[in-house]
């Protein structure tokens, strides 16, 4: 695996700045939770499973420095100062689930232990935590391997050719999470299996994620890819027998609904009328059964310069309104192929089946 959006040695956590891609590769340290906040609010680190990482890695490194005491106060730090670094890392993008997750299962993992471990040292307890998050890296790179397993196998059976063709939106690879990727994933499995024909990825405006990303990633790993624009989604569906169209997601919801990113909806819409597949393909983490439809997730808005800059030049008139919300919600029924986890492939419609 070439590209590695994130670089953790038990001592030192370092982020490639997706900023700078594709002109320059320059690694950032990491120093602890509010320097992982600014990078995952900035963006120089995106995608919702790399943000879970980071942020998660950042609290691992800053209590790898902190000593606790033994006896109750001792104990009472530690939870205190889990709590706190998790709750802030929450804020700095609410719509994907991923640091939520984390956050909320390593404060509890944190309460748990307390109360189990009576007789330990709070370092002790400490140090369970630590190697506890750091399992998060290897962790994602396995639950992307099955993912792309489970999805190149359900888009074959359904593919008309030997080979597919795949459509996908943002960037949901090797930089959005610890290696390897989602829908990107998926693709690569095609790829390695010698069953991918082509991947088009759409430039993925506002913020370009696709034109910036995803096409550095498929020419870094040599996959065989073509950019369009993406106001070009329903002419490519008419005209390139596009096999499936697969994408990431943000955060889905009980019903199957999913927030995905912004243009996300238009593509299942269209690939509804001609009759393509459409697929999610997402970490079990990111399903969020504690909502019910996507009506109750939060939409992040970006900073308007994200949406009239482009490269630092301002390309809008000046004076003009703007509104730029980072993530759609695509309603479960337009998600036709289904959700592909790491354990298998769901309807979307029957996530409760899932439910542990
Ligand atoms: O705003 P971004 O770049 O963080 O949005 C990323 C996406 O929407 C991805 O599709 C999603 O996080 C899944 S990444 C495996």
């Amino acid at each position: 695996m070439s590209l590695e959006a994130i670089k953790y040695n038990g001592h030192k956590l370092q982020i490639l700045n997706q900023l700078l891609l594709p002109f320059q590769s320059v690694y950032e340290e990491i120093s602890g939770h509010q320097n992982a906040w600014d990078a995952i609010r900035s963006m120089k680190v995106r995608g919702a499973p790399a943000i879970a990482i980071v942020g998660t890695l950042s609290v691992a490194l800053e209590l790898k420095d902190q000593d606790f005491q033994d006896g109750e106060s001792g104990r009472q730090a530690l939870l205190s100062n889990v709590t706190s670094m998790f709750e802030h890392l929450k804020t700095a993008r609410p719509t994907a689930v991923n640091i939520a997750e984390a956050a909320d299962r390593f404060i509890n993992r944190t309460s748990e232990l307390l109360k189990k471990l009576l007789d330990n040292k709070t370092n002790g307890i400490r140090d369970i935590l630590i190697l506890e998050m750091e399992r998060m890296l290897p962790d994602d790179i396995a639950t992307n391997k099955a993912i792309g397993k489970h999805g190149a196998q359900r888009i074959l059976e359904h593919c008309k050719n030997d080979r597919a063709t795949i459509l996908t939106h943002c960037n949901t690879g090797s930089l959005a999470t610890a290696g390897y990727g989602t829908a990107l994933g998926v693709v690569r499995v095609l790829h390695e299996t010698g069953r991918l024909e082509h991947v088009y990825c759409t430039e993925t405006r506002p913020y370009n994620q696709g034109a910036r990303l995803t096409a550095y990633e498929l020419v870094q790993d040599q996959l065989p890819g073509t950019l369009v624009c993406d106001s070009m989604g329903a002419l490519l569906m008419k005209e390139r027998k596009i096999s499936a169209v697969v994408v990431g997601a943000d955060r889905v919801v009980s019903n199957g609904d999913t927030a995905n990113k912004i243009g996300t909806y238009q593509l299942a819409i269209a690939a509804k009328y001609h009759n393509i597949p459409f697929y999610i393909a997402s970490p079990l983490k990111t399903i969020d059964f504690r909502l019910k439809s996507g009506d109750q997730i939060t939409i992040e808005e970006r900073p308007a310069n994200e949406m009239v800059c482009l490269g630092g030049q301002r390309i809008a008139a000046d004076g003009i309104g703007v509104w730029n919300p980072a993530f759609d919600v695509t309603p479960a029924e337009l998600i036709t192929g289904g959700i592909i986890t790491e354990k298998g492939v769901c309807a979307a419609n029957c996530l409760k089946f899932l439910q542990c």
